[in-house]
């Protein structure tokens, strides 16, 4: 059977800093509360008239550039966001068509901060049973243009940024590479604990003045909730995966969790025991990207050097719905 491999890495974000200071202007917050509770510095946000699909594709330009392939080659593309550039078709469509290759096709998978991972693990059956060769799998999202702005939303919109990851995986007959084992979860009991409510698909009409008077048009979050869950989470579905292949954490060389909180990742390091110099973080310069989080680590972790060939790697992820999941990686 095929293993599934990346053969390319790519990512962009808007050009766009904000840095925690920009929130003071509208919000009860600080610079040092933000960083203190979050670890988050800066986070990207995009400008007017930049699109989902536009930074997917400046992300998957990179991705083809480095797997030194072109748009021509891909067999499917798998579209991980919690949006669209507008409330349907998917984002996969719209990407297809800036790539230029129509009829290729395009599936939108959306299951939040774990959607990559889900992403990942739909794209490995696949490849592994022949269905296709070469899958371009895309996180991209764009959360900065649905927050509130006062001190009423403070907790969630000083957390997420916008930005793109892109990977090209490609079917390989080397047993020593590529993705070994995926474990995923969901529990839908949670679901109102970081969700976004309205508009709302079964209210007539779906949103009305009344509606955008009211913070129910925002996301929202039980933190503290959620903290909590992470932090169990997180160690308990990487460890299933590592005993699933039968693999330790002292073989990993890399761990790449989703990046909402680096309280939460130091969490995870130390119930892992592992020391933080074996675990991704770049939650500084960018906030939680939702589904774009693993893959941007991704790439700018090779850039980096810190992710060789034949390294291994365990990607995991929690977030909204709730859903949770991992995969290791031989890359
Ligand atoms: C949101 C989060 C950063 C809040 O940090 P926390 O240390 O848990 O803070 P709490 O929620 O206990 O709130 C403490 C106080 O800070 C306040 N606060 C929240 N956001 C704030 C902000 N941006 N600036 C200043 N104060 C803030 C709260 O209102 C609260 O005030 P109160 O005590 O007067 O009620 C944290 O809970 C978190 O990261 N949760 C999980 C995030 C996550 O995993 N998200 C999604 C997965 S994808």
């Amino acid at each position: 059977m095929n293993r599934t491999i990346f053969a390319g890495i790519g990512h962009y974000l808007p050009e766009r800093i904000v840095k925690n200071q920009y929130f003071e202007k509208f919000m009860d917050t600080s610079d040092e509360w933000i960083q203190e509770r979050t670890g988050i510095k800066e986070r990207r946000w995009v400008d007017e008239g930049e699109t989902v699909s536009g930074l997917a594709l400046k992300a998957t330009e990179l991705a083809l550039q480095r797997a030194q392939m072109k748009p021509q080659d891909i067999d499917f593309i798998i579209f991980a966001s919690m949006e669209s550039d507008v409330v349907f078709p998917g984002g996969g469509c719209f990407l297809q068509h800036k790539l230029g290759i129509p009829g290729v096709p395009s599936m939108d998978i959306r299951n939040q901060c774990s959607g990559f991972v889900y992403g990942l693990t739909v794209a490995d059956q696949f490849i592994r049973t022949g269905m296709y060769k070469t899958i371009l799998l895309v996180g991209a999202e764009i959360q900065s243009t649905g927050l509130d702005l006062t001190t009423r939303g403070r907790d969630m919109a000083v957390l997420f940024g916008d930005g793109a990851g892109a990977a090209i995986l490609t079917a390989s007959d080397n047993p020593n590479r590529g993705v070994i084992v995926s474990k995923l979860h969901a529990d839908g009991t949670y679901a109102k604990k970081l969700w976004g409510e309205w508009p709302s698909i079964t209210h007539h009409p779906r949103i009305t003045p009344e509606m955008l008077k009211t913070d129910r048009i925002f996301p929202k979050m039980e933190g503290r909730y959620v903290f909590k869950h992470a932090v169990t989470r997180f160690p308990e579905v990487i460890r299933e995966a590592l005993d699933a292949a039968n693999l330790t954490i002292d073989e990993v060389d890399l761990v790449v969790p989703h990046q909402a909180n680096l309280r939460i990742t130091e969490a995870v390091a130390q119930r892992l025991g592992i020391t933080m110099d074996k675990v991704y973080s770049n939650i500084h310069k960018y906030g939680n990207t939702t589904a774009a989080t693993i893959p941007i680590c991704l790439s700018e972790a090779v850039e980096e050097g810190r992710i060789k060939e034949g390294s291994l790697l365990a990607l995991a992820s929690f977030g909204s719905g709730f859903t949770w999941a991992s995969s290791l990686v031989r890359w």
